[in-house]
């Protein structure tokens, strides 16, 4: 392995007891990359990124990460990550700061350099102001860029980051990515899980989009819409009938289309001459937009509930 690459995972399958969570997943990451988890719920994200460290055991293949294996160096490679969990796990009993020294200590940063690290941590996740507050004095968004400042007091090479931003207010998810942004101009290496397209697109240099345990696809993500959906997106509300009349009439223009519901959804690599058809015979056009991640993802898993 190179120095070049982070994680290597082959054939990676993780059961528990009947249910297959990962169903032999192969990737690779590389160092300073942000490389985004993508999929429904269930596809076996969390399980993923709790195998990567040493959190659960995988039940077979293998994972390397930063050359070390998974099953015999899970201290060494617990030294070299940080993670973000889906679920907040802050110590209610303790203060924002305490809640991180403890972690100091436990990743044994020297006692002399704990506590300004830690202070220089909750300033830079802008939480100066509730240095001596308790947990349950905290907003959802202060719980998260905590769990953020907890992950980095070990000063990791791989920070996981598990639905960082899921229920958060828009401000605090802008300014979540920027602090993202800037440890990953530091080098840093980071896997991220997320339901919000904007957020994998804004951040990941590449994506895999999961389902029922396995990668459908992987790339990056500019380059993954361009080539699987187009560049355009064209939403109309109309009805069946209408809908045979028109395609009939567009058989000149190049496009794919989807119905779901009351809405045609018609992509294109250039949608202005289909625009101008539309427009000027008068079908009922809802939205003209780019095509982004979110149109891809529900091509590949569909558009079914999964629980
Ligand atoms: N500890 C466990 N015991 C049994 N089954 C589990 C356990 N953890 C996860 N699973 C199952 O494994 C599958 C994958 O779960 P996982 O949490 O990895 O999904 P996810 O992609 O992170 O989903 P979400 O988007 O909802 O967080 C699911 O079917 C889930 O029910
Ligand atoms: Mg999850």
């Amino acid at each position: 392995m190179s120095t070049k690459t982070m994680i290597i995972a082959k054939n990676l399958v993780k059961k528990y007891e009947e249910i297959t969570a990962v169903d032999g997943i192969s990737f690779v990451i590389n160092r300073g990359e942000c490389y985004g988890f993508l999929g429904p719920n269930g596809a076996g994200k969390t399980t993923t990124m709790k195998i990567i460290n040493c959190m659960s055991p995988l039940t077979s293949g293998n994972v390397l990460v930063c050359e070390r294996h998974v099953k015999t160096k899970p201290r060494e490679i617990k030294a070299l990550t940080g993670v973000v969990p889906q679920e907040e796990n802050l110590d209610p009993d303790l203060t924002v700061f305490k809640n991180l020294l403890v972690y100091a200590r436990y990743f044994e940063v020297p006692s002399n350099e704990a506590e300004s690290r830690v202070e220089e941590l909750i300033n830079f996740l802008n939480l100066s102001e509730k240095i001596d507050s308790h947990i349950n004095e905290l907003s959802g968004g202060m719980k998260r860029r905590l769990l953020i400042a907890r992950a980095l007091i070990n000063n990791p090479e791989i920070l996981i980051l598990d639905e960082p931003t899921t229920g958060l207010d828009p401000q605090v998810r802008h300014m979540i990515w920027q602090k993202l942004r800037q440890l990953k101009k530091n080098g840093i290496t980071m896997l991220l899980t997320t339901h919000y397209m904007e957020e994998a697109s804004q951040l990941c240099d590449r994506i895999a989009i999961m389902d029922k345990g396995k990668i459908l696809i992987e790339g990056n993500p500019v380059t993954l819409v361009e080539e699987k959906i187009g560049k355009e997106v064209l939403e109309l509300r109309i009805n069946n009938a209408m809908e045979n009349e028109l395609l009939q009439k567009l058989n000149r223009f190049e496009f794919t289309h989807d119905r779901v519901g009351d809405t045609l959804y018609m992509f294109s690599r250039d949608g202005r001459e289909l625009l101008q058809y539309l427009v000027s015979n008068d079908y009922p056009l809802v939205l003209h937009r780019p095509a982004t991640l979110e149109d891809l993802f529900l091509k590949l898993t569909g558009r079914g509930l999964r629980e």
